[in-house]
């Protein structure tokens, strides 16, 4: 039996309805920007593995730091115990993140952190005896698959099982282009209720929601409203952190710095699991006490991993180097000089682009987002064509490791011009 045959015996596998999904293709080697699979067929990673891979595939520094770690000390308990990749890695996240972060917590995936950061802000709360338990996030938002980061996200087909199970989250409007007062004004008269905890948002880009994408201008007087009303911001960096708007952090790109980031997919470089959740000093303090009650009992088998934090700093290396912010800046104007091409064609909704992030909304009988038949197709044509472009519903967009050459970019927009082009003729 192939890898194929015995996948469909013993494996499951996330977001696919296991009845009516083809055969998974097998990745046998990655290198660089690209996968190969086991009949020796190549795929430019178009997506990045699902927004993780930052410098390329199997790249060799990141594998020899991670050996080198593997035969040092692979991993320890975390509580009671600590090490070396640990703390220089929290020194150095630190040294990256805005000035008013001053503590790393460490999980072990994007939505743990954000579990953990919603988990210290209703502590943060209740450890100072006032009851503030209400949480306000963007309407379309996506922050992970636990019962906390659905609650946070948008209700939609994905958790609709779980709907009832979910806790009650104020929502406002995304301040889109044109409803930049409509939020504003919702945050307002939100934020007259005594009983808002914390505010939870993707910074100027929601992934899953269909890389809808906004301005840091808006992001800034939200975040000031909710400082004005001692409402702890939480910044949702799991996809927009390590570059990808063009900025380190996507809250680089904002004036007001939030209370607590959220981050994983690029930390280690797309390598391996690892999550960390940073915050002010002032939510720390809150759970210093001589009474243990007011501890922060939260934590996970692998937190602060030896192993990912080692694959974490040698991808913080390779952000050191200039190499890396030349890569991401090329990207922008190439995606830039394709969008500015591509912009009026007659198949599109719209163009958008956030640093290395380029996404095309096409036009579709359909009002369902998420489960939009057109993405299948969307997806079959480009896979014929050696490229991956898993699109969210009716929205094709590009994230690419940053190590992908001109060549292969001219390649994948050529691609998507040729599928607007068919979709515009049927
Ligand atoms: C903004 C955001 N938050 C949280 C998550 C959840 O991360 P993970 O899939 O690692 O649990 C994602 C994943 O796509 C995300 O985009």
């Amino acid at each position: 039996m192939n890898i194929q045959e015995r996948d469909k015996i013993a494996v499951w596998h996330p977001f696919t309805q296991m009845k009516t999904a083809p055969l998974p293709i097998a990745i046998v080697k990655g290198e660089g920007a690209y996968f190969f699979d086991d009949k020796g067929k190549r795929y430019i990673d178009g997506i990045a593995s699902w927004w993780v891979n930052i410098h390329g595939h199997s790249h060799p520094y990141l594998a020899k730091k991670i050996s080198e770690q593997l035969i040092t000390l692979e991993h320890a308990i975390f509580s009671g115990f600590t090490h070396e990749p640990a703390v220089q890695l929290a020194e150095r996240l630190l040294k990256r993140l805005p000035g008013n972060q001053s503590k790393i917590f460490y999980s072990d995936n994007g939505s743990t952190a954000v579990e953990v950061a919603l988990k210290m802000a209703f502590q943060y709360w209740s450890n100072k005896d006032i009851p503030k338990t209400k949480v306000i996030a963007f309407e379309n938002a996506y922050h992970g698959d636990t019962f906390g980061g659905m609650s946070v996200g948008a209700r939609n087909a994905f958790n609709m099982p779980f709907s009832k199970l979910l806790f009650d989250v104020i929502t406002i409007p995304v301040p889109v282009k044109g409803k930049e007062n409509v939020c504003l004004e919702a945050m307002k008269s939100t934020l007259l209720n005594n009983d808002i905890s914390s505010f939870i948002f993707e910074p100027i880009v929601q992934g899953a929601g269909g890389m809808i994408m906004y301005q840091a201008e808006v992001l800034d007087q939200l975040i000031e409203q909710c400082r004005n009303k001692n409402v702890i911001t939480i910044a949702d960096e799991v996809m927009t952190g390590f570059g990808r708007t063009g900025k380190f952090f996507a809250c680089d790109h904002l004036k007001h710095q939030p209370d607590i980031f959220c981050m994983s997919k690029g930390l280690t470089g797309g390598v391996m699991a690892l999550g960390a959740t940073s915050c002010s000093e002032f939510i720390y303090e809150a759970f210093l006490s001589d009474d243990k009650m007011k501890t922060f009992f939260h934590g996970h088998s692998y937190t602060a991993n030896a192993t990912a934090c080692s694959a974490a700093i040698a991808s913080m290396d390779l952000f050191d180097k200039p190499e890396t912010f030349e890569n991401i800046e090329r990207i922008i104007t190439e995606h830039k000089q394709f969008a500015e091409t591509i912009r009026s064609h007659k198949a599109l909704i719209e163009v958008r682009q956030s640093g290395t992030i380029l996404a095309f909304e096409v036009k579709t009988q359909e009002k369902t987002h998420y489960l939009n038949s057109l993405a299948e197709y969307i997806s079959e044509f480009f896979i014929e064509l050696g490229i991956i472009l898993r699109p969210l519903g009716n929205v094709i967009y590009i994230l690419p490791p940053y190590c992908i050459s001109n060549d292969d970019l001219q390649y994948v927009y050529k691609a998507v011009k040729e599928f607007l082009d068919d979709v515009n003729r049927e």
